[in-house]
């Protein structure tokens, strides 16, 4: 594959991670549909792809007792990637570059991560990536991979066809990025009447995803353009087709990653009948909700075919688990989520459980200790997945959350946070916290030797701004 590893040896994909990959969401997903999995504290982990490591190491740190291990065809990102698990001190990480095609040699997994890597390789190794999953995924385990669809992404095939057409013949990155952001405004403007032009609606539909992404005013932006859009290869697929092709390698399709991204609840519940009346299979099913909500990404996980699940979500499963809000408390009882989500509910024990969930954060609660003081348990349980359904961020579901102390004196910042910079870090519940400047600066100074005021004179900031500051890096999970 000649000039496909070198484009991530030149310019390294973002430290990103992306918290529905953890172990521990996974087996809650599979709680919730009443499978049982290998317990995520002592479990066996692969990343495919994990190019610096900034997914696998987080993990890896949170969960001590597990061993990971990360491949990469690119070499000088899995040198990012070593040079990270050392400085980080981990011992339960192994790191190789290794083509996809040849890891069949590291044996068996209880867990595999393919995130971003399917859609951005050659067909045949896209096709070697679904083989090998169904080789090495243990009885039990569980195989997440993340896949650009159709139909979603058949417009953005002709945003990158505008894109490679202007960077024809230009090397430097930069100046390709430049290239490609320039020709994308111009066409979106090129028409008389862009309200009315399909293109022009498209080109400026993909503009304000980009502004609004998170990363849009990182360094990284280059690189995720350069990646995502530019990258040599980009082959979405439909994701029946995808579930077809695992079904032939002994793997059936569970749920997506985040259930909040599953079937579509703003549908009409006539029209989700119709979508089940009209498929004669899952695959289908699927299928068919992908083209009625045009998707263009999927994060589909995916089970051993010979092992059972139950055909609706049980909310008993939320027994094994534990439960964490990104929610505050409204002026009006409601619990309002960074994400929008506004929740309300007249049952006193749900609003309870919310309540003992919001004094805790971020810490998770075992939602077994929860059900004990709490009345009507049972429905509280199915209220809580509803939630979860709608949003995991207003109810997040983890089997075994990383054991990592929130206390520590002299404050000491979550040392993978602390490793890999930006402005977008992970924290102990592996989730992206977005951080101000002076944030970021605080997290670096809080290195576990400094106290408050050591930490001011470093950073020029005033005390008691250092303490907020603090406070709330405790409240977004960057302490340990
Ligand atoms: C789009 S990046 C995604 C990186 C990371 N998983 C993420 O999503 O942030 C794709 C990654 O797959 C790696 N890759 C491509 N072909 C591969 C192969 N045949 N075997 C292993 N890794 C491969 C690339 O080097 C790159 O790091």
């Amino acid at each position: 594959m000649p000039g496909h590893t070198d484009a991530y040896d030149a310019l390294a994909y973002p430290d990103l991670s992306y918290s529905c990959t953890h172990p521990s969401r996974l087996a809650a997903l599979a709680s919730a549909h009443g499978r049982p999995t290998g317990d995520p504290r002592t479990a066996r982990v692969l990343e495919i792809g994990c190019a610096t490591g900034a997914n696998l190491l987080p993990m890896a740190y949170g969960l001590p007792e597990a061993t990971f291990v990360g491949i990469d065809l690119s070499g000088a990102q899995i040198d990012v990637a070593r040079r990270a698990a050392t400085s980080l001190g981990l011992a339960n990480v192994e790191l190789h570059t290794l083509d996809l095609r040849h890891a069949d040699a590291l044996g068996t997994f209880d867990y595999v991560v393919a995130h971003g890597v399917h859609s951005w390789v050659p067909p045949d190794v896209a096709h070697a990536l679904v083989t090998l999953l169904g080789r090495i995924v243990r009885p039990g385990g569980l195989a997440y991979v993340s896949v650009n669809t159709f139909p979603g992404w058949h417009p953005l095939l002709g945003v990158r066809d505008l894109m490679q057409f202007a960077t024809r013949g230009i090397d430097d990155p930069a100046a390709r990025a430049a290239a490609a952001r320039e020709i994308v405004h111009f066409v979106a403007g090129a028409v008389p009447d862009p309200d009315h032009d399909i293109q022009a609606a498209t080109l400026r539909s993909y503009l304000e995803g980009r502004a609004t992404s998170a990363l849009a005013s990182e360094a990284w932006a280059d690189s995720v353009l350069l990646h995502d859009e530019l990258e040599e290869h980009n082959h979405p697929v439909l994701v029946g087709e995808l579930i077809a092709e695992a079904a032939q390698h002994g793997l059936a399709y569970l749920a997506e990653a985040e259930l909040a991204d599953g079937v579509p609840r703003h549908l009409a519940p006539e029209v989700l009948a119709e979508l089940e009346r009209r498929a004669s299979s899952r695959a289908d099913f699927e299928q068919l909700v992908d083209f009625v909500v045009h998707r263009v990404f999927r994060k589909a996980v995916f089970v051993r075919s010979d092992e059972p699940v139950a055909a609706r979500l049980r909310a008993e499963g939320l027994l094994d688990l534990h439960v964490t809000t990104l929610g505050a408390a409204g002026p009006d009882g409601e619990v309002l989520v960074p994400d929008g989500t506004v929740f309300r509910t007249g049952h006193a024990p749900t609003r309870e459980a919310f309540a003992a969930l919001m004094a805790a954060a971020p810490v998770p609660v075992a939602f077994r200790a929860l059900a004990e003081r709490l009345e009507e348990a049972p429905v509280v349980a199915g209220n809580l997945l509803r939630a979860h359904l709608h949003s995991s961020a207003l109810v997040d579901l983890l089997r075994s959350p990383p054991s990592v102390s929130l206390e520590s004196a002299p404050p000491l910042g979550f040392t993978p946070a602390r490793c890999f910079g930006g402005r977008l870090v992970t924290n102990v519940l592996h989730r992206r916290v977005e951080l101000e400047a002076a944030d970021r600066a605080v997290l670096d100074a809080a290195d576990g030797t400094r106290d408050v005021s050591a930490i001011a004179a470093l950073t020029g900031l005033d005390e008691s701004e250092v303490d907020d500051r603090l406070a709330a890096l405790r409240y977004e999970g960057l302490l340990e």
